[in-house]
């Protein structure tokens, strides 16, 4: 039998952005501390808790518990599970049930829930009445290290991911790293790749405990908070240095140009997580970079190794039904460009120059690319 696991002293990763700063809250069992933090905070306001359907289940009444005990009076806004509520419908729906509750400028919204509820609820806090306070209380893996952390919110267009947004700091991030617990194996892998991503783009000592230590950050013990707080501090220092990605921000994209074309390519559907197709982009990242002589053969191996230990696809091939759907170069080009990376049409990729030091290489010459692509969708023999 192993032990039951504990709840250790809470891990606080500053996020200093001036009047802008925050603190990011991480640790078993801190959900319970919400409510004496937001009170601190911002004594006398009242709280709106948008949730999705699924988060709700969960953590909800809990998240209410916290609240109602620090005196803080509350109100519920359920939306559907999943991307489809990051739409200009979901916003409407948010909105106005956001000024049905009377929430005010001096009141606060908080977001409890993955990437999708943070993203919409920060957004819809950030025009609600020219902007109210928000708190990200992050459920999924994904949110914890990534997405709750950084400030951008926003919808989903017909026309691509994440077109209409904002920038909006959260007042303070509170990551329970308990409530993963109940997140799908699948969903945590996902979000287990953008925790890799930090070892490989800036942190080679990170990839290497990493390498070590994934079976443990599953299992969910102090390994686990180790590892999201490295996350969230990485993620937190490249954004205190380029808060609206004019330069180094777009290195969080490693792995993502060619992540959100195979997303694109699948039709955003549950064949490909966000997390997975990040997985198999770093793959062609470091894959690429070795073609190009940026790293040797064996470094772009340990990336693939290291993904593939913890059970995360790295392989177009490793894509249900990809292979006969023959999606060739061109398409994929074609998916790539239409990325909102793109800067004047010239492609930009996040390249390793070594594992561990990532580096945007702007003007790629897309014949390269094209050819590199065109091998990797080969039929395997
Ligand atoms: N703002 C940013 O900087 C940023 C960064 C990365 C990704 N994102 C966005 O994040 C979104 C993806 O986030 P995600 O992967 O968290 O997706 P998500 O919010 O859809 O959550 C994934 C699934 O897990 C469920 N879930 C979440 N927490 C749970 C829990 N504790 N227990 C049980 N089920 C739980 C959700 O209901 C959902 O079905 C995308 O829309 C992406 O664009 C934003
Ligand atoms: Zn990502």
């Amino acid at each position: 039998m192993t032990a039951p696991l504990k709840n250790i002293d809470p891990v606080i990763v500053d996020v200093a952005l001036g009047e802008r700063a925050y603190q990011i809250v991480i640790g078993r069992g801190v959900l319970a501390s919400l409510g004496a933090r937001v009170a601190a905070l911002r004594p006398g306001a009242r709280a709106a808790i948008v949730t999705d359907e699924y988060v709700a289940t969960h953590w909800l009444r809990k998240a209410e518990a916290s609240l109602l005990d620090a005196g803080i009076a509350t109100s519920r806004i359920i939306v559907d599970e999943g991307e489809i509520s990051k739409s200009y419908e979901g916003l409407e729906y948010v909105c106005e049930e956001l000024i049905t509750a009377k929430i005010e400028r001096s009141d606060l919204v908080i977001a409890l829930g993955g990437g999708v509820v943070g993203d919409l609820a920060g957004f819809a806090a950030a025009v609600l009445r020219r902007g109210v306070d928000f708190v990200q209380v992050p459920t999924s893996l994904l949110a914890q290290v990534d997405s709750s952390v950084g400030g951008k919110t926003g919808i989903n267009s017909p026309q691509g991911k994440n077109l209409v947004g904002a920038f909006h700091q959260p007042l303070l991030v509170v990551a329970d790293t308990a409530v993963l617990d109940t997140l799908s194996q699948r969903q945590f892998r996902a979000g287990y790749a953008e925790v890799v991503k930090y070892g490989v783009l800036g942190d080679e000592a990170f990839l290497a405990w990493l390498e070590a230590s994934h079976a443990d950050i599953f299992a969910g013990g102090a390994a686990r908070e180790h590892a999201i707080a490295t996350s969230c501090r990485a993620k937190a220092a490249i954004v205190m240095r380029d808060e609206r990605e004019n330069g180094e921000r777009a290195l969080l994209n490693l792995g993502h140009t060619f992540g959100h074309a195979l997303e694109a390519a699948t039709g955003f559907s549950d064949r490909l997580y966000h997390g997975e197709g990040v997985a198999i982009g770093m793959v062609l990242a470091a894959e690429f970079s070795a073609e190009l002589g940026m790293i040797a053969e064996a470094d772009a191996a340990r990336v693939r190794r290291h993904l593939a230990a913890a059970g995360l696809p790295t392989r177009l091939q490793d894509i249900a039904g990809f292979s006969q759907e023959k999606i060739g170069a061109d398409a994929m080009m074609g998916l790539m460009a239409q990325d909102k990376k793109v800067k004047r049409g010239r492609l930009t990729f996040i390249l390793l120059k070594a594992v561990g030091q990532a580096v945007m290489v702007s003007d790629v010459e897309p014949s390269l690319v094209r050819e590199f692509l065109a091998r990797k969708l080969a039929p395997t023999r």
